[in-house]
Parts: structure tokens; sequence; C-alpha cells
């Protein structure tokens, strides 16, 4: 906060103890301890919806206890943006953005926003009430949203949030061998990180990294400047434990991409150039 930032991300799944061992409500508790004093200059994104033995919930009364959670373990008594996390198969999302629209007209919430939704569903449920934002991954080597997310999003006037933009610390970097995985990540889980993928994709990041070099610029800044460059209403949410990075990463906003710049990028890192699902 004391470098401007003012949004912060958080999600009532997400734990400071390990993504595999969390309990609802860790990591907003410890947002809500760092905010004491400073709500108003602050703008609060916090998730409902995954759990860990019930599936996906978005009906009604779920969600209803799920604000009052969010509202508890913040210690705040209003939420700027409440996203659903993932979408709910047995709920209907016009009774999801209806129950989020009431919350809304209570002022629990201020806006409401989607986490990785498809086109048809953010259509629908911008017609019950206006979604702020989606939340999706969208870095230089995620880039499904482009094909039609984007385009609807700019639109329908809906800001767009790129999670994952350093791909999940690849793009940094600071990735060269398996050794160099943070164990505060659980890069396990996902194949890009696993046997040849990890090869190729070691091999993909160091072209940007020479890019990055070339321009003066960290990976990473370079990483999180491509993404502003791709649209005013996107907001790109890195992560990280350490307040070197913050600072690095904020010196993004500093790095300037010219149409050269861009169209270099677009031949180092051309779409579809990470081997491995997202997943
Ligand atoms: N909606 C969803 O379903 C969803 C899913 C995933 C994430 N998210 C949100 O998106 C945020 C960011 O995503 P993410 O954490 O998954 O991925 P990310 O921001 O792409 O990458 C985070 C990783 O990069 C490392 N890192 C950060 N800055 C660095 C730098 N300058 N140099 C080297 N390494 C750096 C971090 O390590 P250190 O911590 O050790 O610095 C961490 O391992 C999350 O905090 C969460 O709020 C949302």
């Amino acid at each position: 906060m004391d470098q401007g930032v003012t949004l912060f991300d958080t999600a009532d799944i997400y734990g400071n103890e390990g993504f595999l061992e969390h309990r609802f409500g860790d990591n907003e508790k410890l947002l809500g301890k760092a905010l004491k004093g400073r709500r108003g200059e602050a703008v609060i994104a916090t998730k409902f919806g995954t759990t860990h033995n019930q599936g996906i919930k978005g009906d009604p009364a779920y969600i209803k206890k799920s604000v009052d959670a969010s509202l508890y373990s913040l210690g705040i008594d209003y939420i700027d943006l409440y996203y659903q996390h993932r979408l709910d198969p047995d709920t209907p999302i016009e009774e999801t953005v209806g129950t989020l629209a009431e919350l809304v007209k209570q002022g629990k919430i201020r806006y409401i926003g989607l986490s990785e939704a498809p086109v048809d569903i953010i259509r629908r449920a911008h017609t019950v009430h206006p979604i702020t934002a989606v939340q999706t991954e969208y870095s230089l080597w995620t880039r499904d949203v482009e094909d039609d997310i984007l385009p609807a999003l700019w639109e329908l006037g809906i800001g767009f949030v790129p999670y994952s933009p350093l791909g999940r610390g690849f793009l940094t970097g600071n990735i060269k061998e398996l050794e160099d995985l943070s164990e505060s990540y659980p890069h396990q889980m996902f194949t890009r990180f696993q046997g040849e993928h990890f090869e190729k994709n070691v091999k993909a990041a160091s072209l940007i990294e020479e890019f990055a070099n070339k321009k003066g610029c960290t990976t990473a800044q370079l990483a999180l400047a491509w993404l502003l460059a791709q649209g005013d209403q996107i907001v790109p949410i890195p992560g990280t434990k350490r307040l070197e990075r913050v600072q690095e990463n904020l010196g993004a906003l500093e790095v300037k991409l010219t149409k050269e710049d861009l169209a270099e990028m677009e031949k180092i890192a051309p779409k579809g150039i990470a081997s491995g699902g997202r997943f």
C-alpha cells in the first residue's frame, strides 16, 4: 500500500498453510490484519464457491453464508469486488447473480465478478446485473482468452483481471531447473512444470528473458508490461511473498513497449508457445 498498490485479490479458499492444506479464510484474515486502519485506501476482491469437499457451490443459501464468513475473516463491512470463483454446474447463473445483486443492494458487496466463466455465461450474467470484472488466467504463455473472452468483455464494457500473469513464476527468468521451483507454490499440480514440458518451457522463457535484457528491464516486468499493453481495462494481479519483488513488479508500469517491441515479442512468444495444458 505504501507503494501505491490499491487492489488486493484473495479468496475464501486461499490459505497461508500451503494450497493443499488450506483452511477457509486464512488468507482473508491475513489481509484483514494488514488492512487495519487503512481500509479506505484499498479495493478488496475476494471469491466464493470452491469448497474442499462439496464441489463448486453457487446457490443462494451458500452465497449468503459465504459473504458473511468473508466479511468476518477480512474484518470489514463491505467487499469491493465479489467473484464467483468457479461456475456451479447445478445452479443457473441467473440465480447466482440474482443473489449477488441482493448483496449489492444490502451494501455487503459493491461490485460483482466472475472467474473462469465462458462467454455465454458472462453474457447471461450481465443481463441480470452488470458484471464489473472477469478474472481468468492470461499471460504471454496463456492466451486463450484472446479468442472470445476479451472481445466480448470489451463489447460489454467489463474489466479483465489476468491471474497468474507471471505464468506462475515461469515468466520471471528465475526458473531454470526443477530445484528453482518455489516450495511455497504448488507447481507440482501443473503439467507445464513437469518432465519434458518443463524443459521446453525453460527454453521458451529464456527467449523472453533475452528480450527483457535488450529492453533493460527484468523478465517479470516485461511479462507484466506486455499484459498492460493489451488494453486499458486490463489489471494484472501478480503474486509474490517478497516485498522486493512487489517493488520489482511495480516497475512494469515504467516499461513502455512500442509497436515494434510488441511485434518482436509476438515472434519470440507466439500464441501457444507453452508446452503442456494450463492445468
Ligand atoms: N481466479 C483464480 O482461479 C486464480 C487462480 C490462480 C491465481 N489467482 C490470483 O492471481 C494471483 C497471482 O497468480 P499466481 O500467484 O498463481 O501466479 P503468478 O503471479 O504468475 O506467479 C507467482 C509466482 O511468481 C513468483 N514471482 C513473483 N514475482 C516475481 C519476480 N519478480 N521474480 C521472480 N519470481 C517472481 C512468486 O514467487 P515468490 O512468492 O517466491 O516471490 C510465485 O511463485 C494470485 O495471488 C491469486 O490472487 C486466481
